[in-house]
């Protein structure tokens, strides 16, 4: 029997009339990115706002974003971003650029930090200035686009240099904030918290704001039922069931985006075989292999 919109109580009105589409658009709705909110990102998302805001004073506060890879960082990142710009639009003059994120490159060096900046607000250079060229020009572009706070991904990249281009990374994050006297905000996993500890001037100003692994708790059930209220499936989930907590926990090892990633794949599988439902048993039966499995195949296959 066809269902119709109405039926699907167990779905955000919007999932809803996506429930009713061919099989093929609902699996590409599954595998599109999606924003889920949880108290953590929420927060987040909050202290990003707050810091945009923030008065010019001598001393900015500024904030470090870390966590295990794969657990939300960068996603919490774009949400601020896009969320901010659409609720200010019209508020910035055109021209303004009051956010910019950048990544840390793999080979940090600060000319190639200086380009990534400048290449973050539309401008590429063709020559090679020097470096101290590129630092005046990069502060005056990004004074001029009114830059009201910097953030900065996969900052743990900066250990990737020597002790040296590390100790001159972190006095360039000082004299950043100094120079512009905006926030400045570092993501990364828990190498970049001991970068930016080891220089104690930056310590006490970055605030530390942890994403931890999920575990079992209110949070992570909170989690599941905002997830599954978003997947186009036709009939109800059951993921409340212990066993299938503790066998979503083991298998992701404990990070948001194996979590969805499992998920998503017991939902293409749900569409597919008719059954419309992520269950223990086709959980089961999924294509996945966790984190460790995949590093072991690899290590294994590199060695044969
Ligand atoms: N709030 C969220 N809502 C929905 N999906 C999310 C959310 N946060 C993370 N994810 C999922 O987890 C994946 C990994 O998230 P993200 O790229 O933000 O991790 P990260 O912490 O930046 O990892 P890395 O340190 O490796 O860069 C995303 O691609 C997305 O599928
Ligand atoms: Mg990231």
């Amino acid at each position: 029997m066809t269902k119709t919109a109405l039926e699907l109580e167990h779905l955000t009105p919007f999932m809803r009339e996506i429930a009713l589409l061919p099989k093929e658009e609902r699996i590409k709705r599954i595998l599109a990115d999606r924003w889920l909110g949880y108290t953590k990102a929420e927060e987040a998302v909050n202290k990003l706002e707050a810091l945009i805001v923030h008065p010019k004073r001598q001393r900015m506060p500024n904030l470090l974003i870390c966590g295990p890879t794969n657990n939300g960082k960068s996603m919490i990142v774009e949400k601020f971003r896009r969320a901010h710009l659409l609720e200010n639009k019209g508020h910035y003059p055109e021209n303004d650029r009051p956010i910019l994120v950048v990544q840390m490159p793999s080979d940090p060096k600060i000319s190639r930090f200086y380009s990534i900046l400048l290449h973050g607000l539309e401008i590429n250079l063709r020559l090679r200035p020097r470096v101290s060229d590129l630092e005046i020009m990069t502060l005056q572009v990004m004074k001029r686009v009114n830059v009201r706070i910097l953030i900065i991904d996969e900052t743990h990249n900066i250990l990737a240099g020597t002790t040296a281009s590390q100790r001159e990374f972190l006095n360039l994050l000082r004299f950043l904030g100094n120079q512009l006297k905006i926030p400045i905000v570092c993501v990364g996993t828990r190498e970049a918290y001991f970068a930016i500890r080891s220089d104690d001037q930056l310590e006490n100003r970055f605030e530390p704001f942890t994403l931890p692994l999920w575990k079992d708790d209110h949070e992570l059930a909170s989690l599941l039922a905002s997830l599954t209220s978003t997947l186009p499936l036709q009939k109800p989930s059951s993921l409340m069931d212990p066993e299938v907590i503790r066998f979503l926990l083991d298998k992701s090892e404990g990070t948001i985006g194996e979590i969805i990633t499992l998920l998503n794949k017991a939902a293409i599988l749900a569409i597919e075989s008719g059954e419309e439902r992520i269950s223990k048993e086709n959980l089961a039966r999924i294509d996945y292999l966790s984190p460790t499995e995949r590093r072991r195949i690899s290590e294994r296959d590199l060695i044969q």
